[in-house]
């Protein structure tokens, strides 16, 4: 279903059958976006095998969808292992970068971790990564570096009796997304 429309965007949950868009999406990712969201250096064959991967388990995938049909932003919820957080992953084509669809799919990450009762999260990139630590920062993650790679935390409260399903985000502004079609 999809959470957050407007006449140049949509943010929706992908399942398997979207599973094409995703993989083009991570594909069009430059070097230091591939390095940035992996971690290290990600050839296509490494791109196309983790994509595959994504739709076989656990894992949920969100997406910035454009007008035209055509993933540009993606987030990704993985299940965490016991006494783990759970990993939190972003991806945002460079040319729709600053302009909200980071912060939109970090909401729909965060509203699906808490149904989910998942009381942390976790995203990991490259020490220098300004934006990911900007970006997590908004939604109150704590940092630690170590040999060369940043690792975010958030806490989530997951106390409450009863956990609303996830809610449905409030539209974009269209003008925010103008500058980046
Ligand atoms: C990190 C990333 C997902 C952010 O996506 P985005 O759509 O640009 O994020 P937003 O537009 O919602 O911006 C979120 C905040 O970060 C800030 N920000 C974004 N890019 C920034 C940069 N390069 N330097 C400093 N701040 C930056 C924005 O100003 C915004 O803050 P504000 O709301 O207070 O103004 C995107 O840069 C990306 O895909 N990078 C490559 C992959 C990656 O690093 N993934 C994260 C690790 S898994």
């Amino acid at each position: 279903m999809a959470r957050a429309t407007n006449a140049l965007g949509t943010i929706r949950e992908l399942s398997g059958r979207d599973a094409d868009l995703h993989r083009e999406h991570l594909l069009r990712l430059d070097a230091e976006g591939r390095r940035e969201r992996f971690n290290g250096v990600a050839g296509d064959h490494f791109i196309r095998d983790y994509a595959a991967r994504c739709f076989a388990g656990r894992t949920r995938v969100f997406a910035f969808i454009d007008a035209e049909g055509i993933v540009r932003g993606a987030a990704e919820l993985h299940a965490p292992a016991q006494g783990e957080p759970a990993d939190i992953a972003f991806s945002v084509e460079p040319t729709f970068r600053q302009s909200g669809i980071g912060s939109r799919l970090f909401e729909v990450v965060m509203s699906a971790a808490r149904y989910s009762r998942y009381p942390e999260l976790r995203i990991t990139s490259t020490a220098g990564n300004r934006a990911m630590r900007a970006l997590a920062r908004k939604f109150g993650a704590r940092f630690t570096f170590e040999a060369g790679e940043v690792v975010g935390l958030i806490g989530l409260d997951v106390s409450h009796g009863k956990v609303a399903a996830t809610r449905r985000a409030p539209a974009l502004p269209a003008e925010r997304y103008a500058a980046a079609v």
